[in-house]
């Protein structure tokens, strides 16, 4: 399972790339207006540092298929071919999808919150599609099952498009979609810290750390004798 970064906080995103195994960057509309500067100089700052070959996925706005493919000629060109474009999955963004596929440009499937329009906007051309795991409890449904039958109905029907599971709020939703070997999963900063924030770990390293230093008096192996 891929692990993305969902924001557009450059301080943030090299932090991350820093310390954990980080595969690309994933933003919306609500993330850019959040960072309070020109989207495409926010993007580009981001392709920058993530390198053209990353994965990093930016959504079309307009809301005619039209509009979106538009959209999608300006973020590639502005951002680099290898760029995911993401189409809200309704029946304007199925049309994008099919037209963008004729262009080959790559497309990712967002505001999933069903099983159908993920098989649709596959069978469209779309290279992910994005399951919103936690808006989805929000509703009363459950939104890691959501993505297992996505997962099983794309297995079953022989279809290449993958899950990029997304709107998480806690490591317990990510760790089930990894135990199911879902394609990749998008989280903000402070969950993607939390995949590992356990005091049980904390203490275990410490204690290494301070057993060490009791026995050499320094903390590391390289000042020892
Ligand atoms: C991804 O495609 C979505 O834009 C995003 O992950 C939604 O996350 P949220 O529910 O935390 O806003």
């Amino acid at each position: 399972m891929k692990l993305l970064i969902d924001d557009a906080n450059i301080q943030a995103i090299r932090e991350l790339y820093e310390f954990y195994p980080i595969d690309g960057v994933t933003t919306n509309p609500s993330i850019l207006a959040k960072a309070g500067r020109p989207p495409f100089a926010v993007l580009r700052e981001i392709r920058d540092f993530i390198g053209p070959e990353a994965d990093l996925h930016v959504q079309a706005v307009a809301p005619t298929a039209e509009g979106m493919a538009e959209d999608a000629r300006r973020i590639t060109g502005e951002l680099g071919e290898k760029t995911l474009v993401k189409i809200p999955c309704i029946p304007e963004g199925f049309k994008a999808m099919k037209a963008l596929r004729e262009l080959g440009v790559r497309t990712t499937g967002t505001a999933v919150y069903t099983p159908m329009q993920a098989f649709l906007a596959a069978r469209c051309g779309a290279e992910y599609v994005a399951p919103y795991i936690n808006r989805i409890d929000n509703m009363g449904f459950d939104g890691i099952a959501v993505a297992r039958e996505i997962q099983d109905i794309f297995a079953r029907n022989g279809m290449s498009a993958s899950i990029l599971a997304a709107s998480f709020k806690n490591s317990q939703q990510v760790l089930e979609l990894c135990k199911y070997g879902v394609g990749a999963a998008t989280a903000a900063p402070d969950v993607i810290r939390a995949l590992v924030k356990n005091p049980a770990i904390d203490a275990a390293v410490d204690a290494f750390v301070s057993d060490f230093e009791k026995l050499t008096g320094v903390r590391a192996m390289t000042d020892c004798e």
